[in-house]
């Protein structure tokens, strides 16, 4: 089968490493990839967003099936595009993928199939919503209504920080994102991401992680896409497991189908969970960003069959085989991220790293020059290692982490730390 993944990024990465470990890849193109990607799949330098030139490079190499990786061109209708055409797609349509572009169009879906989330409402002018906040009270969270990088959402201690949130948003700090601003409650309880596949009906949950989106240790200062993450999340057990397939994720897949617009890919629900009570905190078109590398490493060749079975609407009977094993990935960023930061600093070390079934470097953010690794990016090298035991994989992804020769290189050493510590503060 010939292969074609859509980005750049380390979740593309692991994606393509994944798709190589199965003997049913015989060629892979990564669209537009990084320098890591080029040492294992062919990368062509193509927008994932220009439908017309993904189009033409699938119809030069002959591609069969394609993996779409990021958001952008999922809401853009990428896949809407080469299903016409007659491909084999992983990504949902466009009207799917509102799930993840418009948060007041998930919470919609929420109320019209009971799946337990945060008490929300919605407004365009500001008058409104800080009557609204005020009569709420703190915390409280403010959001703007689509996509943003992952920097749309604030989560307020008090009134006057929420009140300064929507007029920063609906001022257009988000662009037309936040034209929308949708308030929610706070919801209290340990976070974790469930990952479903999904064909239009049916369903099979693909795993658990936890993912750290704070740059700093003890998760302090600013939001970032993921500085690391690790699975399974042992808050999801398997009773909070059921019930976030029972009571969320199977009801939103049916309100989906039931308005014409199924959704088909990977639907990443990002869950709040108290007392046992998994709630709705967002929802993802796409695998996350670190969280696909654990997975992928977790998964293995498996991965790509189980991708497949979802691109062709025969999910039913498929089943993922589970090792009793813990993966863990720690980013490597660049210094000044998720803030302004320098690219082109030299990396070394990167061919001596262990490189098979428990230890995987995924690149998020390089380039090549004069022969040589180096940064192109905020989030850089993605370290990434599989272990009998959470703590094996910690180990084993920290030396790779400690092998790397960058002294620019920024990182979080807790990762794990809820899990490790047994569920209790650092
Ligand atoms: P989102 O982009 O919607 O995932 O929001 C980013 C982060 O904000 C989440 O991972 C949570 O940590 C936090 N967050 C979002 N909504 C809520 C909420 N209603 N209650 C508490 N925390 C929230
Ligand atoms: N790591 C969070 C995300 O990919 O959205």
């Amino acid at each position: 089968m010939n292969i074609l993944i859509l980005g750049g990024g380390g979740r593309e990465h692991a994606l393509a490493w994944a798709a190589l470990q199965n003997p049913k890849c015989d060629k892979l193109i990564v669209a537009p990839g990084n320098a890591g990607i080029a040492g294992i799949a062919t990368c062509a330098p193509v927008d994932p967003c220009d439908t017309a030139e993904v189009l033409a490079l699938c119809e030069e190499e002959a591609m069969e099936l394609v993996i779409v990786g990021p958001e952008a061109p999922l809401a853009a209708g990428v896949a809407d595009r080469l299903r016409e055409a007659g491909l084999a797609v992983f990504g949902p349509s466009a009207a799917a993928a509102r799930l993840e572009a418009s948060k007041a169009f998930t919470k919609e879906i929420c109320d019209a199939c009971g799946a337990p989330t945060a008490r929300w409402a919605r407004f365009t002018e500001a008058a409104a919503a800080k009557a609204h906040i005020r009569a709420e009270g703190a915390p409280i969270v403010v959001k703007a209504d689509g996509l943003a990088a992952g920097k749309g959402v604030v989560v307020a201690e008090t009134v006057a920080e929420a009140e300064g949130a929507v007029d920063a948003m609906l001022a257009g700090a988000h662009g037309a994102a936040g034209a929308e601003v949708v308030i929610e409650e706070f919801m209290r309880g340990e976070e974790a991401s469930f990952f479903v596949l999904v064909d239009g009906t049916d369903v099979l949950p693909l795993g658990t992680a936890q993912d750290h989106k704070r740059i700093g240790e003890g998760d302090t200062g600013p939001n970032t896409g993921g500085m690391g993450a690790y699975s399974p999340a042992p808050v999801m057990t398997p009773e909070v497991e059921t019930r976030a397939l029972e009571e969320i994720v199977k009801p939103v897949v049916a309100e989906m189908a039931r308005r014409g617009t199924p959704y088909s890919g990977v639907l990443y629900a990002g869950l709040m969970i108290d007392a046992g009570q998994p709630r709705l905190v967002e929802v993802n078109a796409r695998f996350g960003d670190p969280e696909a590398q654990v997975l992928m490493l977790r998964l293995g060749a498996q991965a790509l069959d189980l991708m497949h079975a979802v691109a062709e609407g025969r999910l039913a009977g498929c089943r993922a085989n589970w090792g009793e094993d813990h993966a863990m990935t720690v980013v490597m960023a660049a210094e000044g991220y998720p803030g302004s930061y320098a690219g082109g600093e030299a990396i070394g070390g990167l061919e001596d790293l262990p490189e098979d079934s428990f230890h995987q470097c995924f690149h998020a953010g390089t380039a090549r020059r004069d022969g040589r690794f180096v940064s192109a990016g905020g989030r850089v090298l993605t370290l990434t290692a599989r272990g009998a035991t959470l703590e094996e994989a910690a180990e084993r992804a920290y030396a790779m982490v400690r092998a790397v020769d960058w002294p620019g290189g920024v990182w979080r050493s807790d990762i794990g730390w809820r899990a490790l510590a047994g569920g209790g503060a650092p």
